[in-house]
């Protein structure tokens, strides 16, 4: 499955009342499957949650628990970036070489690592004492 159209698709089902800034995110896992998410925003704004964060649950979810390559979609003037949150939740469950392609609805695209999307990240290992 082609991961633009899955994470442009899965945007238009995106709940943003609030913002009016729908966003979709497509993942493919590393045993192939994609999973896909989509931006779910509250009446009480913090309770809202990010697509990347939607499409990173389908994929626990589903069993998968590495990310292969990722892309996230919005109706904004520039690539959209994932926020900061975002990036440490994809960092989680990808190497650091991993490919996530910022997109825009009119079609441009700017393609960043992991590792540049969140240099100097926290890991399990900075809890490592001995
Ligand atoms: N949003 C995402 O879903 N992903 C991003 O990478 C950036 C921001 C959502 C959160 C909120 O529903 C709306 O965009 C405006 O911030």
């Amino acid at each position: 499955m082609n991961l633009l159209e899955a994470a442009a698709d899965v945007r238009l089902r995106a709940y943003a009342p609030y913002s009016r800034f729908k966003v979709g995110a497509a993942l493919r896992a590393t045993s192939g499957a994609v999973h896909v998410g989509c931006n779910v925003e509250n009446v009480a704004y913090p309770e809202g949650t990010c697509a990347e964060a939607g499409a990173i649950a389908a994929m626990i979810a589903s069993g998968d628990t590495r990310i292969a390559e990722v892309f996230v979609i919005a109706d904004s003037p520039a690539p959209v970036p994932p926020c900061g949150g975002c990036r440490q939740k994809i960092a989680e469950f990808a190497d650091l070489d991993v490919k996530v392609t910022l997109c825009t609805t009119e079609g441009l695209q700017k393609v960043m690592t992991v590792a540049e999307l969140l240099p100097g990240l926290f890991t399990a290992a900075h809890m490592d004492r001995t």
